[in-house]
Parts: structure tokens; C-alpha cells; sequence
């Protein structure tokens, strides 16, 4: 559930029109509802609440403003961080470090010592280079790291490539099948302390049987690395669980449905879980609020060219991403258009085709789903400033990211002094 509701025909977002957001701010604009992170985080808590103690570190780079996170610090989330601005983000907005794990395929040994020095829960190494490399940094600072690896199970996430991780194929993880010699390799380095197992195999997944299948997996490593003697204190099962975004598709498994089945499988564990949600809390929490520039003929189908483009919401054109368009101020009817950025790329097309409600040049528009891997991937392709970003809370409001002129992006160049 949302909380950006067209009422007697004025869309808010709680209690705030988008019109008014709109007015003063500008178009694009991204609006994020604080009541809606709050529900997503409950939701998931009360889902994980049977199992003891679990950690729900949220995935920064699903939305890493800092309004955000710090309402996610508030609701008392941790941060799963996969670089070093992420852990600094993380902890600028009060997330406490023993709350914090560190994923990712490529630290770096700065980003090492920084998270070693300023403290936090577990890296998740992927790779023996990595624990060695973790072993000299720590050892260097006279410090011990707490470690799992992250296992990768060989499992079909059954969601788009470009986002499916748990495949041997893919360059996740150390393979589950010899994790047990990097592990031995591993406890014995000095400066490591060697407590967790982790895994992730894909994001926006809509179906269990692939997560159930890699957590049996993990249950299994988790019983072979005790028999040989290694303290397995921590599991961390990763994020993924999909979203609902496109109402012609059958809902994805609820929270809910989740927390009951990583009960039936890791009851037994007798491991603090950890879970990695990112899209799960905020990808209903945020939409792109975009104007009509103008409506152009086209062959088969207008083209609706609004003024958002994929360096604002590059999902569609990188995963063939379906995000729900409507608008602001319906007139009443429907329409079919393809809508289009004003970005010079074919690319640039947010939806080919769509049945959508009728609306002229100057109309405003929603995407949907746009809390999530949205913001967080914008460019200034184009030169186009970083789209704004605003957070309402109730009736308040507050544009949480400015939009920067683009004598501000000129400024932050340099130009040599031959060229002046
Ligand atoms: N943990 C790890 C180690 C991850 O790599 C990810 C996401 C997550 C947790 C959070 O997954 P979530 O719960 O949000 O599914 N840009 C793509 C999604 C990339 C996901 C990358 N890793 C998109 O827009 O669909």
C-alpha cells in the first residue's frame, strides 16, 4: 500500500497535492511519502518479528538521500553499503555502525580501513583475494574484522539478467560447493573473525521457490562449516523480494508470505538473520512527477513527450522496466501513447503502446515506483541538472535535493589554462 491517492480528482501524496509540489518546485520531481517508507519497514519487521533479534539492514543504494535514510534511521532500520560514500551516507544519517554491513564485489582497501576504523557489523567478502587483502588492512590497523563470505548458490533468480546475481555465472559470491576451503583459508588469517555466511541471488524476484531453494543451500554450508569447527553466528539472507508495480501482473509473495517461509527453513539455525531489503521499502514510496511538454503525431501511436528522460528514470530503457503513468489531474478518458523523453536517444521511451489517461501538452503526470533505483541512478546526460527530490510527511514538505543550475554543473569542472 501507497500513499499517493487521487481523492475527489487531486492526487496527493498524504496530504499534500503534487500539484502544489509541482507549482513551486518544478518538473521533474521526485516525491517520496515518509508514511509510506514507515508502513514498508513495519510490514517487514512484523514479517521477521517471530525470528529472534533479526537485523534489517536497508539497501542504500535503492535511495540513498539522506532524508530518507535518516527516516529509515529513525524507523530503526540498519544499512546494507556497498562503497565507501554509502557507509559515510549511512552514518551522516544516524545510522548506528553495529548496524551496518558492507557487500560488494570490489572494496577497495581505503573503504576497508574506513568502515574498519569507524566500526560496523560484518563484511560480506566475495572472493579469497578479498579476505586476504581485508587480513592485511585490519592486521595494519591492529584490528580484527568480523567477516562471513557470500556465497553463491547457483541458483535461477527467475527475474531480468541484468539484475539476477546468484547464477555460477555471474560474478557474485565464492561458490557454495568450495566455500568450506575458503572458509578453513580464511579463519586462518589474522585480523579476520570468521562469524557469517551471506547470499543475495537477484532483486524484484516474484517468486520464493528460487530464495527457498538458496537458503536451504545456506542451511546446508552452515551445518558443514560448524562440523568443521568454524562459529557460524550469522546469516545473512540477502534482499530481492519483488514489488507490486504493474496491476495486470499477479502480486509478487507479501512479506509476510516471506517471513514465514525463511521461518520454516531457518528456524533451526540458531543464527542472527540479516536481511538486504531495498525496493521492498521505498519502491512504492516514491514517484516521478513529470509535465507534458507536447503531444506529437506518430505512425502508429502519439508520442507523449514529457519532461523526464531516462537520465532522470533510466529503468525502463535499461531493464525494459513497466512503470505505471497517470495523471495528476485526470479529464476523463483514455488514450494510447508511446511516452517519450526529450533526451536524443531512441532509447529515451518510458512506456511503447500504453493505454494511459488522456492528456494534453502542459498536463502533469506520475511514474510510479520510482522510489527505488530511480533517483539513485540519474544522470546529467544531456546536460540536464539532477532531477529534485522532495519528502512529504503528512501535510509537510520538503525538497530534500535541490535542483542545481547548470552553471553549478559547469562550475564543478575545470577547463587547463591553455584553453583560456
Ligand atoms: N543486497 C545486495 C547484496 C544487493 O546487491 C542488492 C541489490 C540488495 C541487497 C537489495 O535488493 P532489493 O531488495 O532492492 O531487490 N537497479 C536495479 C536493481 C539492482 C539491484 C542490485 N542489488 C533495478 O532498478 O531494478
Amino acid at each position: 500500500m501507497d500513499h499517493f491517492q487521487l481523492i475527489d480528482g487531486v492526487m496527493r501524496c498524504e496530504g499534500v497535492p503534487l500539484a502544489e509540489i509541482a507549482a513551486e518546485v518544478g518538473t521533474p520531481v521526485y516525491v517520496y511519502s515518509t508514511a509510506t517508507m514507515v508502513r514498508h519497514a513495519e510490514v517487514m519487521r512484523a514479517a521477521l518479528a517471530p525470528m529472534p533479534d533479526p537485523l534489517i539492514a536497508y539497501a542504500v543504494k535503492a535511495n540513498p538521500n539522506g532524508a530518507v535514510l535518516a527516516t529509515l534511521a529513525r524507523a530503526g532500520l540498519g544499512a546494507d553499503i556497498v562503497s565507501g560514500g554509502e557507509y559515510v551516507r549511512a552514518r551522516t544519517a544516524g545510522i548506528p555502525a553495529d548496524k551496518i554491513v558492507f557487500s560488494g564485489v570490489g572494496k577497495t582497501e581505503a573503504e576497508m580501513a574506513e568502515a574498519l576504523k569507524n566500526g560496523l557489523y560484518q563484511f560480506n567478502l566475495e572472493s579469497d583475494g578479498e579476505a586476504e587483502t581485508l587480513s592485511a588492512v585490519a592486521t595494519a590497523l591492529g584490528m580484527t574484522a568480523p567477516v562471513g563470505f557470500r556465497v553463491n548458490p547457483d541458483v535461477e533468480a527467475g527475474t531480468h539478467a541484468k539484475i539476477s546475481t546468484g547464477g555460477a555465472e555471474n560474478k557474485f559470491g565464492i561458490p557454495i560447493d568450495t566455500a568450506l576451503a575458503a572458509y578453513r583459508r580464511a579463519a586462518a588469517l589474522p585480523g579476520l573473525a570468521v562469524q557469517g555466511v551471506a547470499v543475495h541471488i537477484g532483486s524484484q524476484l516474484t517468486n520464493l521457490a528460487p530464495l527457498e531453494a538458496a537458503f536451504r543451500k545456506v542451511g546446508a554450508l552452515i551445518e558443514q562449516l560448524r562440523g568443521a569447527g568454524l562459529d557460524i553466528a550469522v546469516a545473512d539472507l540477502g534482499g530481492g523480494l519483488g514489488i507490486p508495480h504493474n496491476p495486470a501482473l499477479p502480486d509478487p509473495p507479501s512479506p509476510e508470505d516471506y517471513g514465514a517461509m525463511v521461518r520454516r527453513i531457518a528456524a533451526g539455525w540458531g543464527a542472527r538473520l540479516v536481511f538486504e531489503p531495498g525496493r521492498l521499502i521505498v519502491g512504492n514510496a516514491g514517484i516521478l512527477l513529470s509535465r507534458v511538454i507536447r503531444v506529437k503525431p506518430g505512425i502508429t501511436h502519439p508520442f507523449l513527450i514529457v519532461d523526464a528522460a531516462m537520465n532522470d528514470l533510466m529503468r525502463p530503457a535499461l531493464y525494459d522496466a513497466w512503470h505505471a503513468i497517470e495523471a495528476v489531474a485526470p479529464r476523463g478518458g483514455k488514450m494510447i501513447a508511446n511516452v517519450v523523453g526529450p533526451v536524443c536517444e531512441s532509447g529515451d521511451t518510458f512506456a511503447t503502446a500504453r493505454e494511459l489517461d488522456a492528456v494534453q501538452a502542459g498536463d502533469l503526470v506520475l511514474f510510479r515506483t520510482a522510489g527505488a533505483y530511480s533517483a539513485a541512478m540519474s544522470s546529467t546526460y544531456n546536460s540536464r541538472p539532477l532531477t529534485p527530490e522532495v519528502l512529504v510527511d503528512g501535510d509537510r514538505w520538503a525538497v530534500v535535493r535541490p535542483r542545481l543550475a547548470v552553471e553549478e554543473l559547469i562550475r564543478a569542472e575545470n577547463v587547463p589554462d591553455w584553453l583560456i
